[in-house]
């Protein structure tokens, strides 16, 4: 069934547990991540950037299949709007049934953050929507990887207290878009915001993160993990050797049909890792 996001993340940090929040481009995203976590046994956030959008031209037709897909799958699945910066994607996304937004002002100067992200915390919550920011920007989506930025834990909690978010995307190590798992994760500064900051934290960029890592960083205090490029790689490697296989293949069933199918068993894999069940 469709969860509020809350209702997923909340208990993970109760009992230090990792829950996994995939992106999905297109409907064969949707299905593997839904049909991974059903064999998994875990609830899972499935989520569409605004990055997608754009790619889409508008948020409505994937939005809509997504929320019908949380609707009829075995798990809990929340639907949430990923790293948006414009005001008026987060009003769509409210107005179209998304639980959940990431407000991203995190390139802006600290009180232009704070004053940019408390309006659409207001907003939100009174449509009842869940809100999770960022601070310390964590680089990477434009192909600069900036792996050294880091959120301060002062600053963090002193960033929750002036916006009232209900998570917090912090810096500590990861960077967007790797397609190698070697990032270094600073595993004492996430002890450290885990004990100041009072809302789940979230790790971005968890693609280039080794499994390892992943789960030591969950025991460390992280919550919600994000995970896009991991699934890309997946998909684009069913994909290319379906079609090595069958270079004569015309329906694009053939091939999108094995990517979902790698992403499905790597969202398995993943939440296996996580220990998101
Ligand atoms: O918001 C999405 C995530 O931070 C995904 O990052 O593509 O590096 O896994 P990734
Ligand atoms: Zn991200």
């Amino acid at each position: 069934p469709l969860a509020a996001t809350a209702d997923i993340v909340g208990p993970a940090a109760a009992r230090r547990a990792g829950c996994g929040a995939f992106n999905a481009i297109q409907l064969e995203h949707v299905h593997a991540i839904i049909t991974g976590a059903e064999a998994a046994g875990a609830p899972v956030v499935l989520q569409l950037s605004q990055n997608a959008v754009r790619y889409h031209g508008s948020l409505a037709p994937l939005c809509a299949a997504a929320l019908a897909a949380a609707r009829s799958a075995e798990v809990r699945v929340a639907v949430h709007l990923d790293h948006v910066e414009s005001p008026e994607l987060v009003r769509a996304a409210v107005e179209l049934g998304c639980g959940s937004v990431m407000f991203d002002a995190s390139a802006l100067p600290y009180l232009e953050n704070v004053s940019a992200t408390r309006k659409v915390v207001e907003y939100c919550h009174g449509a009842g929507v869940w809100v999770e920011a960022e601070l310390g920007e964590i680089g990477g989506k434009d192909g600069v990887h900036a792996p050294g930025a880091r959120t301060d834990p002062a600053e963090a909690a002193e960033f929750v207290a002036a916006t009232g978010v209900d998570a917090l995307a912090v810096a500590v190590g990861s960077s967007h878009a790797m397609v190698t798992r070697d990032a270094v994760l600073d595993f004492e500064l996430i002890a450290r915001l885990r004990e100041t900051v009072p809302v789940p934290l979230v790790l971005h960029g968890s693609s280039g993160v080794p499994d390892e890592s992943l789960r030591m960083a969950v025991r460390a205090g992280m919550t919600k993990i994000n995970i896009a490029t991991q699934l890309n790689k997946e998909f684009t490697a069913g994909v290319r050797e379906r079609l090595e296989r069958e270079p004569k293949a015309v329906d694009p069933r053939k091939y999108l049909g094995a990517g979902r199918d790698r992403v499905t068993a790597e969202v398995t894999r993943l939440l296996g890792a996580l220990d998101a069940g």
